[in-house]
Order: C-alpha cells, then structure tokens, then sequence
C-alpha cells in the first residue's frame, strides 16, 4: 500500500506490505519503491517490506540543492519513527546503500542488518567527482537523454540483449525524475564521506552483492572492503551488473531471505 509522511515541510512516498519483522529497501539512483517490485513481492510473503521514495525521487519532493547521505538518512528515520518501527534490516541498492551507511552512523541503535547491494562504503575517488561535475553539466542540458544512457550502463552488456523489459522498466521509472532531484543526488553522492570504519565496526550482519560485470562499481574493490567486515555474508552474481534484483531475482531473493534469517535470529 503507497503512503506518505512528512518531512522538512515535505511529502516523502512509500509502500508498506506484509506483516512481520521490518525490512526497509532503498532503491539507487534513478529508481523509486516501484524498482524492487519483485524483491518486495517475495520478502513480503515473510515481511513487512517497506520501501521509500527517496529524496527527489518517484512520489518524495526535493529538499535543497544537495541530497546528501545525511540528509536521505534523516528521511528514512522520519518514515521510520511516523511508522513507530524499532528494528530492522536496510537493504540499500547503490546510492541507497551510501544511505544506508549514514543512517547507520547518525542512528546505530535499532538497525539489525545492512545489505549493501552493489554499494560501496568508499568516498567517490577525485576522478569519479569530476565525471559528477561533468554529468551535472549534461544533466542540465537534457536529462532525459542522460537518465536513459545512465540506465544502459547499470545491467552488465551482454544482459542487455535478454532483459529489454527490465530494461525498458528501469529507464520508464528513470524517466520521471526531474532535473533538480538528478542534480541534487548526483551533488549528494558527490560529497559523501569514507565510511568503511562502520563496515570494521559494528557487529550486526552485513550483506554484500557483488556483481562481476558492474560498470559502476567494480567487483574487485567490493570484494576488497568486504573483507572489513565481522559477520558478513557475499553474493556473488558472476553474470550480472549493477541490478541483480533485476538481473537475477531468483537467486537474489534467496539470498536475501537467508540473509534476513541471520539478521533476526
Ligand atoms: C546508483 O546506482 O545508485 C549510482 O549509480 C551510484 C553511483 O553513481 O555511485
């Protein structure tokens, strides 16, 4: 079910499904709640799953110029604490996952699990702030042609050829994003801090998705910052990008439900 709740003056969107222990999924760049539509179908079965528009995303307004980690963080507890939930596992796909990663600093204390799902804990390499300044200059000159090129490049190349639906369903979502929420988040990716000390710190499970063909994030400096990391369970999809739950729903469900076991146990 889609719901609302207000932050900074603001509509944040939402969907809320199943009973059970709390799950919480942050989708990527780009994205929205709609993205992991069959992530949610299957960890509803056993869940309740929600899953939050983020800043400048599907259903939730722009807050400033800059979406930083800190600031998407904020929004999810606000979801969080109108929804009364105490204990949960995030689930954080990319730019989600750097959310998660600030969420776990500002609010350690009712977290039960973070699954990192082709994320990363790095800061953004210089190259890399430099190809965000430049992608903010495209951004501002045709931001449709830029959320469809950016959307290509997260499945791994010789997917492509197979999975035109999930592709065309990924690139429809992209299509809604304005251009100030494209900025704001690339601006927010941008700044964000190192956080690799709450990977060596904190004892809860930490789940890592690595894929082998990702563009964005390269699975040998995945596989690098994992090793960090106290009670930690991989997935490694060897014929996938940056969208295993589009790329390999099944055998990404399954671990993510093996994963959920361990968290709760
Ligand atoms: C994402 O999928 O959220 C972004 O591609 C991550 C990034 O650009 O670092």
């Amino acid at each position: 079910m889609l719901k609302t709740a207000t932050f900074k003056k603001g509509k944040v969107t939402f969907s809320d499904t199943g009973k059970g222990r709390t799950v919480v999924l942050l989708h990527g760049f780009l994205g929205s709640h709609q993205i992991w539509e069959q992530t949610i179908i299957n960890l509803s079965k056993s869940y309740r799953v929600i899953a939050i528009d983020l800043p400048g995303h599907g259903g939730t307004d722009n807050f400033g110029y800059v979406h930083t980690m800190e600031l998407i963080a904020k929004c999810v507890k606000k979801v969080l604490e109108h929804l009364k939930l105490k204990r949960y596992v995030l689930i954080g796909h990319s730019m989600g996952g750097y959310a998660a990663l600030a969420f776990a600093d500002l609010f350690p204390d009712d977290i039960r699990g973070i699954c990192l799902y082709h994320s990363s804990a790095y800061a953004d390499s210089e190259e890399k702030k430099h190809d965000r300044t430049r992608s903010v200059k495209v951004v501002k000159s045709n931001h449709k042609i830029y959320a469809s090129e950016v959307i290509r490049n997260l499945f791994a190349s010789k997917n492509l050829k197979y999975l035109k639906k999930e592709l065309a369903f990924a690139s429809k979502i992209a299509s809604k994003m304005g251009k100030r929420g494209i900025v704001a988040s690339l601006e927010g990716m941008k700044d964000r801090i190192d956080r690799r000390i709450i990977l060596s710190l904190v004892e809860y499970p930490i789940m890592m998705v690595i894929g082998e063909h990702d563009n964005i994030l390269p699975a040998a400096q995945l596989l690098e910052q994992s090793e960090k990391i106290q009670n930690k369970q991989i997935l490694y999809l060897e014929h996938d990008g940056h969208m295993g739950f589009l790329e390999s729903p099944k055998e990404s469900n399954k671990a993510l439900r093996k994963f959920l076991r361990l968290c709760f146990s």
